[in-house]
């Protein structure tokens, strides 16, 4: 196999030889091949795309650069997973899986870094005082066994070639290209084990995939690859037009979060949890249907097990569960409203890009995080506000930054004088 022909071939919109494929995949892994030959290739399949035999090969390549997990056999039982694509204010996972925990089902997920204005789960948790996100693949498992839920980094071992593609598709324009990402997504998900998988596919203009037709494209390639590799794969194709929940912004998330499993989180969220958790409970080993999914993860909420189960997991991972912990920003400026009206719109990635200046995010991927700076959205789409009424709060660390910001969240604000139409969060299903 040689590099250079395989980019000429992609470039001239020719199918690659399975193998030949790994074999580029497996010598990049390995440092045998060069970043710019693998630049130059990402570039042609993003003109030129990749069919499903190479996606697979890919995937399968992706796989083998490193090591696999069994948590099922560890655990001795059947192990569900949730992954989002990516968005603004996605603390989903911080919510379900203490939830999933709560109702009897083990759920340890490995998680990512954010990157742009996108936020990560493991930067979300490090605003926990004293939480630890890499944990030994023994002390996973016994983790999963005694607290029921565990979210960690992923281990340099698992996968290696895509944290190496990534971090390369990051820096020359190719992260969104779907087979890339459907790849990138499902390789990890495999090799961590979970014999049931739902996907949280974010749809507009916070998320990589604008449309819903693009989404499902998205959602469908990752099905297949997942269903080939013999998992059971739901895919949840959730609004990113505007942010999700209320918090923008670590700590802020982290809070909202724990809210939410009290019952008193933002509508937008807690339906979005509670569908993934219905979804998960069905997939697992306990023997019901998503409607007794949904049911017992609301009398969690209820009753509060759930709260419960989130204190003992941040515990069991080292950090305080009490947001009375988490650090506060100095500065906290209302963005009042300028004038009565309806909320028409909302904009996630102005929003995203916000909290991204006050430092809730990083721009390259050796940036420091500001855990405690955010946006707390207070008015979503379709709410009625009246002039002076706050449709959000910035915190921030100092007084410019605040004002910077402040103006930045009102831009990203529309008001008008007759209700959007209604959108759910779930727009639809590919299962
Ligand atoms: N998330 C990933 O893990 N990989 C991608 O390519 C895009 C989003």
């Amino acid at each position: 196999m040689r590099p250079a022909e395989l980019i000429e071939q992609k470039r001239n919109g020719e199918e690659h030889d399975p193998d030949e494929l790994a074999g580029l995949i497996l010598a990049y892994a390995r440092d045998e091949v060069p970043d710019y030959q693998l630049a130059a290739w990402c570039m042609a399949v993003y003109f030129n795309g990749l069919t499903a035999a190479e996606t697979h090969a890919l995937t399968d390549a992706m796989i083998r650069s490193g090591e696999t997990l069994d948590l099922g056999a560890a655990l001795g039982r059947k192990v569900v997973d949730k992954h989002s694509t990516g968005g603004v204010g996605d603390k989903t996972s911080l919510a379900v899986g203490p939830i999933v925990a709560a109702c009897g089902v083990p759920l340890g997920k490995m998680s990512g870094r954010g990157l742009g204005h996108t936020g990560g789960t493991l930067d979300k948790l490090e605003s926990i005082p004293g939480f630890r996100v890499e944990l030994t693949t023994e002390e996973l498992v016994v983790q999963l066994r005694e607290v029921g839920v565990a979210i960690v980094g992923q281990t340099a071992d698992l996968v290696p070639a895509d944290k190496k593609l990534y971090a390369l598709r990051d820096v020359t324009a190719t992260v969104d290209i779907v087979p890339l990402i459907a790849s990138s997504i499902m390789s990890k998900k495999l090799a961590a084990g979970a014999e049931a998988i739902v996907l949280d596919v974010k749809v507009g203009d916070g998320a990589f995939m604008k449309t819903l037709d693009d989404a499902r494209v998205l959602a469908e390639q990752m099905r297949e690859i997942g269903v080939r590799a013999g998992r059971e794969v739901t895919c949840l194709l959730t609004d990113m037009e505007q942010p999700l929940g209320r918090a923008v912004g670590n700590a802020l998330e982290v809070e909202e979060a724990r809210d939410t499993l009290r019952g008193d989180g933002p509508a937008d969220f807690s339906e979005l949890v509670l569908d993934a958790c219905a979804r998960l409970l069905a997939y697992s080993d306990l023997g019901i249907d998503v409607d007794e999914g949904r049911r017992r993860a609301v009398a969690a909420v209820e009753d509060g097990s759930a709260v419960e189960s989130y204190d003992r997991w941040i515990r069991a991972q080292g950090g305080d569960p009490d947001p009375a912990a988490l650090e506060r920003a100095p500065v906290q400026l209302p963005v009042p409203a300028p004038r009565d009206g309806v909320v028409t719109r909302l904009g996630a990635l102005a929003i995203g890009n916000a909290a991204l200046d006050l430092g809730a995010g990083r721009r390259t991927k050796d940036d420091r995080i500001d855990h405690a700076v955010g946006v707390l959205c207070f008015a979503k789409r379709g709410d009625t506000v009246l002039a002076g009424d706050d449709l959000a709060e910035v915190h921030a660390r100092d007084d410019h930054a605040a004002e910077l910001a402040a103006a930045a969240v009102l831009a990203a604000y529309e008001l008008g004088d007759e209700a959007p139409p209604e959108r759910g969060i779930v727009l639809d299903v590919v299962a």
